[in-house]
């Protein structure tokens, strides 16, 4: 099981008698999530978290990726893309730690944008956010004249502002319909594109791009792991390509493979996704043995207890979007909201 972080003991972060006695009230919550060996290196973090969030009316958004110890031990707000956007709209705290990437962080930041939104490491990007670019957009909008445009949430501000709508993994059919018309651009992500063009009779358009986590899963290892596996129930994210989704027994957002599992209570599951969120779930699901075979988001495993501690304290790093594309990027979101 991953935790992201070989966690440095210095004089300032000591597992002290003080920090124990602080934190067992934690723990006890965490447990067994988080086992007693794995405790002292991250409870002088949580501990100084804990502490730096009541200082500074702040609270921590975590997406379902993230590790175990943000997950279980610091976050207040946990979910997919989807909920992660429509719970920051209420955040009545003055400060967002976004526990994610950089275009969630973003998307926090337009729909609450009086607060203070900081991303503990402003590196943490994403391969399809990096995959298209404003001008991208501007360009297909003149190739395809008429046909509306339906943004994944995982791009820019600026892609945001060219764009009608937004979508995330768990609303995009729904987003796509919602538009009544014969013919969409769902962009960036191609494989999201293809497995919702299998759920729909409109007619999708793309672009190239690709989750460099998602795309790596082969229609092949799935049939291995039924090998393997006879009873094993496959899950695969929706950024996945085409033949792992028609592979696999469900396909959903991690909120949705995270419900399948609670309601559902399959005796083996493999999640055709992230490393962590099969970490995360394990212990609230414990007739359920979980298969490994996922890969892991280099961008998500930037963000630690270390640096979401230090962003607290030292205010850093703050994320703020161009006034003259936060409207029209909102609105695209916003949009998205309204239909889901
Ligand atoms: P969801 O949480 O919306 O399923 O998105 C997955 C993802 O790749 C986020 O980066
Ligand atoms: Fe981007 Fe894929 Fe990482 Fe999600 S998992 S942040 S889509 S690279």
């Amino acid at each position: 099981m991953s935790a992201n972080i070989a966690l440095a003991e210095t004089e300032e972060y000591t597992y002290t008698p003080e920090v124990a006695k602080r934190t067992a009230a934690v723990f006890d919550q965490v447990y067994p999530a988080i086992s007693k060996e794995e405790w002292p290196d991250f409870a002088p973090y949580v501990d100084e978290i804990l502490r730096l969030k009541k200082e500074r009316n702040a609270v921590v958004l975590a997406h379902n990726y993230q590790t175990r110890d943000i997950y279980h031990c610091v976050s207040d707000i946990v979910g997919d893309s989807l909920a992660l956007a429509q719970k920051a709209v209420d955040v009545e705290a003055d400060v967002i730690v976004m526990a994610g990437v950089h275009f969630m962080a973003e998307t926090t930041k337009l729909l609450n944008p009086s607060k203070t939104v900081l991303i503990p490491d402003p590196k943490a990007g994403c391969s399809l956010a990096d995959s298209i670019t404003g001008e991208d957009v501007r360009n297909l909008r003149k190739k395809y004249p008429g046909v509306p445009i339906v943004t994944y949430v995982n791009t820019s501000v600026e892609v945001k502002a060219e764009s009608d709508i937004c979508c995330t993994s768990g609303n995009a059919v729904k987003i796509v319909e919602s538009l009544g018309v014969d013919r969409v651009l769902l962009i960036p992500d191609r494989f999201l594109a293809a497995n919702v063009a299998a759920e729909t009779n409109v007619e999708i358009l793309t672009w190239q791009g690709e989750c460099e986590v998602h795309e790596r899963f082969t229609a092949r290892q799935v049939t291995q792991l039924r090998k393997a596996h006879p009873n094993v129930t496959v899950l695969a994210h929706p950024e996945c390509p085409p033949e792992v989704v028609e592979a696999a027994d469900y396909s959903g957002s991690t909120a949705g493979m995270i419900n399948f599992v609670s309601e559902q209570k399959p005796a083996e599951v493999a999640l055709i996704t992230e490393c962590s969120m099969g970490d995360n779930i394990a212990s609230e699901n414990p007739d359920t043995n979980f298969i490994r075979s996922c890969n892991l988001c280099p961008h998500m495993q930037r963000i630690n207890l270390m640096n979401i501690c230090e962003s607290l304290k030292t205010m850093t790093h703050e994320v703020t979007v161009d006034p003259a594309l936060a409207d029209r990027a909102r609105l695209a979101v916003q949009r998205m909201l309204d239909a889901s």
